[in-house]
């Protein structure tokens, strides 16, 4: 099994699990995950996914062994990577959990997650400028949208590794926390996530997603649109009710 997923609660665990080889990402393990986690996204009981690799590595990048012997023809009839923008379309908030190396594709898939809590002893990298190539799967786009053009250029041409603290500080990483509490503090954020309307958290995350492709008018137009919307639900009566009746608010994901 390359991919272990626990249940816990409203909280779904996927674990990647290619230890021989850092958990490289090869297509089939992409295919896998997105398979996995596609009836999970739309299931109301689930209201957060937490991604996580091993403690030595997140992912230390698609697989170059699987990748080298393509032609240029094979990239494009196969339309190699382009399975991997369903992870990014799942809209259940994600968290990424990183320990160890989250490189190349590593990084690129938790950046498409909604945030990363990282282990202080992991490590962040877009080095496919070492391997002749570059970011493949997103990472000239959406490190550069994070973290702006002076560190993405940085990190992207030079191909150097960050750590944790340096990943903080430059904006690509949600949280640092010590290496035996990654899983605990992500699962806690997760739940928390997940405790809310679902509709609430889905419409959050995807508005947060549209500023980063968005003019400002035409975002502000957008978020107004899905906050109006979520007064159709049962969930902004009870959160509101709740508040007024000073008691705990029980959303249904309705
Ligand atoms: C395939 C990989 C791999 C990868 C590691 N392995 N990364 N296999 N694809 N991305 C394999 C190694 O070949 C080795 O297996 C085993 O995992 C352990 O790795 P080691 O190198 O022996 O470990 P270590 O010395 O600790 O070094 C760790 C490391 C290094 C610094 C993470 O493995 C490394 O640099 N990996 C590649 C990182 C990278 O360039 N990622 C970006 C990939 S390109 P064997 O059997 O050989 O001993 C990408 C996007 C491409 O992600 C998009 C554009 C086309």
């Amino acid at each position: 099994m390359r991919l272990k997923i626990e249940r816990i609660g409203r909280v779904v665990r996927v674990r990647l699990h290619r230890p021989e080889v850092l958990n490289a990402l090869d297509a089939a393990l992409m295919t896998e995950l997105v398979d996995a986690l596609a009836p999970l996204d739309t299931d109301p009981d689930v209201g957060c996914i937490v991604v996580t690799g091993s403690e030595r590595a997140f992912a230390a990048g698609a697989d170059i062994k699987e990748m080298s012997g393509k032609s240029a023809a094979d990239m494009i009839a196969e339309d190699y990577f382009a399975g991997w923008e369903a992870f990014a379309a799942l809209r259940t908030p994600k968290i990424a959990a990183v320990s160890g190396y989250a490189l190349g594709g590593g990084c690129e898939l938790a950046m498409m997650c909604d945030m990363i809590i990282a282990a202080d002893t992991a490590t962040f990298g877009q080095p496919e400028i070492t391997l002749g190539v570059i970011p493949g799967i997103g990472g000239t786009q959406r490190l550069t949208r994070l973290v702006g053009k002076a560190k993405a250029m940085d990190l992207i041409l030079t191909g150097r590794l960050i750590d944790a603290e340096e990943a903080e500080r430059i904006g690509l990483v949600s949280r640092v926390v010590p290496a035996d509490r990654l899983a605990a503090e992500a699962h806690a954020a997760a739940e928390q996530i997940a405790g809310y309307g679902k509709l609430a958290a889905m419409a959050a995350r995807d508005c947060v997603d549209r500023a980063l492709e968005t003019g400002l008018a035409d975002g502000i137009r957008y978020e107004r649109r899905a906050f109006h919307a979520l007064f159709a639900t049962e969930d902004q009566k009870e959160g509101m009710r709740a508040f007024r009746e000073k008691r705990q608010a029980v959303f249904t994901g309705k």
